[in-house]
């Protein structure tokens, strides 16, 4: 029997290249959409040494023919995409790129998917960003959304019109509401790698503090191996339909700190308010925690708290690793590469 084909957008990223892993695993030939082709860009997939049982091929978001054509010759079974403009926190410096490439590029490929692919099954990544600051404490797919960045906007048009799409042309397409994410292969623009790779640094006297914003801000974070399996659970429904993907727990910036930190041995202790905080090492009196207004967003989601019973009832999904497995197998990992 042939292998079935499946396409992953946005294949060098964390998620892309988990994904990868696992299709190939199930025995998929999979072929990687990456913006840039250079070995340098895919160092994840040769961290999980998968880069030579690839396709890969150039997929540009803001280019209309590209996808046209990838989609047209393809064949794909399945369309995971997972490329998009990931940063919050940038999208606020580029709001139009974030748009072109989050919500317009979603439309390109939806219409590829329905001009010259029907039978083609799409995944598309949605966010717990999108629920913004909405008062419900915690949130599923029937919560309300309230974007506060331009990121969660983005990503919001690309929700309603995968939605759209589905109802109104009957395609098999689906969106993925996934809360934080996290893993080895996080990059450091994110604040729990940061957090990690930074405070081994400031223990091995290679920096002397750590600078973080906002750091009572709650995120519901799990880890990216297990959330890559529910994205293709997704699409081995009959109907398609849409499921938030998290953990059902929530921790502040500063619990991870604090987690981190007793993983590494380092113990704190914590003075003044606001902009003023810090976090002093008490082994030898040093200021290893700052505050720097720099990290601060225009706008934060002040709590993610997801509820994802509907996977687990539907997908038969739930998170298989608690946070302080996530914590520690992120801090292995970074302890490994100074071994
Ligand atoms: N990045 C960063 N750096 N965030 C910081 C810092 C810092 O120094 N200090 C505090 N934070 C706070 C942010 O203000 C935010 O409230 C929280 O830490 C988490 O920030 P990120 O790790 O950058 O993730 P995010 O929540 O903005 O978005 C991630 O998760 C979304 C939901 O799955 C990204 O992966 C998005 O692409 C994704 O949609």
């Amino acid at each position: 029997m042939p292998k079935k084909r499946a396409l992953i957008t946005g294949v060098g990223g964390q998620d892309g290249a988990y994904l990868a892993k696992f299709l190939l695993e199930k025995n998929y030939h999979v072929t990687g959409g990456a913006r840039s082709i250079k070995p340098t860009d895919l160092w994840r997939l040769n961290e999980l040494k998968i880069r030579d049982k690839l396709e890969i091929i150039k997929f540009e978001l803001n280019d209309k023919n590209i996808i046209n054509n990838v989609i047209k010759d393809g064949k794909y079974y399945e369309i995971y995409n997972l490329a998009a403009q990931s940063f919050v926190d940038k999208s606020y410096i580029n709001p139009i790129d974030t748009s072109n490439s989050n919500a317009i590029a979603v439309v390109y490929i939806l219409e590829a998917i329905r001009k010259f692919s029907k039978k083609t099954k799409f995944y598309q990544a949605s966010s717990s960003e999108m629920y913004g600051n909405i008062k419900s404490k915690i949130q599923n797919e029937k919560t309300n959304f309230l974007p506060v960045s331009p990121y969660a906007v983005s990503k919001l048009y690309a929700h309603y019109m995968v939605s759209l799409y589905r109802d109104a042309y009957n395609l098999y397409c689906c969106s993925g509401i996934l809360f934080n994410h996290e893993s080895p292969l996080r990059s450091e623009e994110f604040v729990t790698k940061k957090i990690i790779s930074q405070l081994i640094k400031v223990k091995l006297n290679l920096l002397p503090h750590v600078k973080l914003g906002n750091i009572y801000a709650k995120r519901d974070w799990g880890y990216s191996t297990d959330y890559v399996e529910a994205m293709w659970k997704m699409l081995q429904l009959k109907n398609a339909d849409d499921f938030v993907i998290s953990s059902g727990n929530t921790h502040t910036v500063k619990d991870f700190v604090i987690k981190v930190a007793k993983y590494l041995d380092l113990k704190l202790y914590w003075l003044g308010k606001g902009i003023n905080e810090v976090a002093v090492n008490k082994q030898n009196n040093k200021i290893i925690i700052k505050i720097d207004k720099k990290y601060f967003r225009p706008n934060d989601i002040k709590n993610t708290f997801g509820n994802s019973e509907k996977a687990k009832k539907i997908l038969k999904w739930k998170p298989a690793t608690s946070f302080d497995k996530l914590v520690e197998i992120m801090c292995e990992a970074e302890l490994d590469k100074y071994k």
